[in-house]
């Protein structure tokens, strides 16, 4: 038996972990970068926004934070504009760097400095975090063995404690979100100029459930929490815990953002079925990727978070 945070760390990220072995993302859940090539460019749109607040640096920085399989770097890449591309430097961070076209920068930690756009796409919700659990009105450490099997460990003090009381108040059981927000302080206080931005499941102080959300992803399905290495391990981000951590943050809902950003699900005009068809079906194609990536039940109640002080 260990204290949850261990167990799923050692089940993601030691060797032989699931993550650490090199498992994609894209053969276990869909994420919004691989529904299609709309997030990247939709990314683009606020880079190229950016670039135009610091005035054209000469170099302009694309960072992925956890890039998984890095389909979100390749497109980034792929789509940028011409006079764009020749002063982007995208930047594909991955424990397990997956092959990329060689133009993509990959390596296993973060960059010290960027000027540009840093961004976690579900990277935050993989970093693995402590569960409690109230017992008899006392909170307690989760213990878990390496079957999934809980036993009530030590009463929870000092950090996890005051986190805890802080943005988790009502909790009968929570992942402690410490090493989160950690991990994202240290992410946006590496943007010199520029932007970073969380994108994840996640929940705020008004909306926290009860009892947590710590569980499992396999092969396309949603399986308990088995720290065995097996499987995905996950649970949703405290959003504004993270915000608070970094010094502030705007946070908002993938729908919303992807709407300010110029992507619209409506369909197009019926009368280019006639005129062109291939057009049409096309954009009726990219409608339908628009809806799922802004569909409020799902991947468009996903959170953004976003920090920056040169914004436009
Ligand atoms: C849930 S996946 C998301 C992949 C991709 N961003 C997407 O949305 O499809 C999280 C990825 O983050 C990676 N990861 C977690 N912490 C990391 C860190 N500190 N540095 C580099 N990669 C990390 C894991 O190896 C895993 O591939």
């Amino acid at each position: 038996m260990r204290d949850w945070r261990q167990a799923w760390q050692a089940a993601l990220y030691s060797p032989g972990g699931f993550f650490a072995r090199g498992e994609r993302p894209s053969s276990h859940f869909r994420t919004s970068p691989l529904v299609g090539p709309e997030l990247a460019e939709a990314l683009l749109e606020l880079l190229s926004r950016l670039d135009f607040a610091l005035g054209g640096p000469a170099a302009l920085d694309f960072v992925d934070v956890g890039a998984g399989g890095g389909e979100l770097s390749a497109a980034v890449h792929d789509l940028a504009p011409p006079a764009l591309r020749r002063r982007l430097c995208v930047t594909a961070v991955e424990f397990q760097p997956p092959s990329l076209p060689a133009a993509v920068r990959v390596r296993p930690d973060l960059p010290e400095r960027v000027v540009g756009l840093l961004v976690g796409h579900e990277w935050l919700d993989s970093i693995p975090c402590q569960v409690v659990e109230v017992h008899s009105g006392q909170t307690r450490v989760v213990h878990v063995d390496d079957h999934g099997t809980e036993a009530v460990g030590p009463p929870v003090t000092g950090p996890a404690l005051d986190w805890l009381h802080r943005w988790w108040p009502e909790a009968e059981r929570a992942e402690i979100g410490l090493p989160r927000d950690e991990a994202w302080a240290d992410a946006v206080s590496r943007v010199r100029a520029g932007a970073a931005l969380a994108v994840d499941y996640g929940h705020v102080m008004a909306l926290r459930p009860r009892r947590g959300t710590l569980t499992g992803y396999l092969a396309g399905r949603q399986v308990p929490p088995v720290p065995d290495g097996s499987r995905d391990l996950t649970a949703h981000v405290a959003m504004d815990s993270c915000a608070a951590a970094a010094g502030g943050g705007v946070i908002t809902s993938q729908a919303a953002a992807l709407a300010a950003l110029g992507l619209s699900s409506a369909a197009p005009a019926s009368g280019l079925a006639a005129t062109d068809p291939l057009r049409w079906l096309a954009e009726t194609a990219r409608a339908g990727r628009i809806a799922e990536l802004t569909d409020p039940a799902g991947l468009g109640g996903f959170h953004w978070l976003l920090h920056g002080s040169m914004l436009p």
